[in-house]
């Protein structure tokens, strides 16, 4: 598919989803959702409404909480104060049921050097309950879809960067998750497997999933998502679609980008953590 193809098709998608987007129900909400480590605030009273269909952008610089955030939603950290709500049920109070419908590609690599690619994807997809047959065909499928078909006998400590992204996101897809959540997949890795996990959470998406997708790169949330939180300080600071984001910076939305309306909302200072 050519590139203006898939880039129309993205415009399609947003412009259908801004039309939408009052009628879609909601998969995911966070309420008053905090985490004090000591007596710093690292996320601070968050309250996020995701829309079933939503490619849904989390942008923060270094140290704004993204990651505590996700970690709070998936249940990995506990929160201070607040609670989840994914698909109408308290996350907590559904933890096993919830858990298997959603896929969880985290920041740190959570994959395993002395496993074989395939028996990476084995060990995150029978954890789900998924035997046999189906279990092969989930981890072959998972395989595929990466593009690590022909990789799936070789350890995974010998992959590159961009290859180990690649086997966590299968990993993550083997038990067919309605809601996927991203946490910066595309840091320190060559453009080829950038571009390539790109295309593929949009696909992903087109073929039904809601996704999160956290990152510090704007041109990539601009690209792929369908509404963008600002997120700063463990607070987030402005939602929106880009257009609605660039909106409430300037009249004239032309010549902003989302690098300007990000340094207008969240400051110049430097971050250093
Ligand atoms: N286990 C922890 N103990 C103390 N501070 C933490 C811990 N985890 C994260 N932090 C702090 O919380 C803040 C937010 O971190 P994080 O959620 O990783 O941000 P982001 O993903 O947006 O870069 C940072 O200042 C970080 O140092
Ligand atoms: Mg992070």
């Amino acid at each position: 598919m050519s590139r203006e193809r898939v880039t129309d098709e993205v415009e399609i998608t947003k412009l259908i989803y801004i039309k939408e987007k009052d009628f879609m129900s909601t998969i995911l909400k966070t309420k008053d959702l905090t985490k004090k480590y000591g007596s710093k605030v690292v996320v601070d009273n968050l309250n996020i409404e995701i829309k079933e269909g939503e490619i849904f952008g989390l942008l923060g610089p270094n140290g704004a909480g993204k990651s505590t955030t996700m970690n709070m939603i998936c249940d990995i950290v506990k929160p201070t104060l607040g609670s989840v709500e994914f698909m109408g049920k308290d996350f907590k109070k559904n933890r096993k049921e919830l858990l298997a419908l959603l896929g969880y590609i985290p920041q740190d690599l959570a994959i395993h050097g002395n496993l074989k690619a395939w028996e990476n994807v084995e060990l995150f997809t029978s954890l789900y309950g998924i035997k046999g047959a189906t279990l092969k065909e989930r981890i072959d499928e998972a395989l595929e879809y990466v593009g690590l078909s022909e990789k799936r006998n070789d350890y995974a400590k010998t992959f590159s960067g961009g290859m180990k992204r690649r086997l966590n996101i299968a990993c993550a897809i083997g038990h067919h998750p309605k809601l996927l959540i991203f946490d910066e997949p595309t840091v320190g890795i060559d453009p080829q497997s950038r571009n390539f996990i790109l295309e593929k959470i949009k696909e992903s998406n087109k073929n039904g999933a809601t996704v999160i997708y956290t990152s510090h790169y704007m041109e990539e949330v601009e690209a792929i998502c369908t509404r963008i939180a600002i997120m700063d300080n463990g607070k987030i600071i402005a939602t929106g679609t880009s257009e609605e984001l660039k909106k409430m910076v300037v009249e004239d939305t032309s010549s902003i980008t989302l690098e300007e309306v990000f340094l207008t909302l969240t400051g110049k200072k430097l971050r250093d953590y």
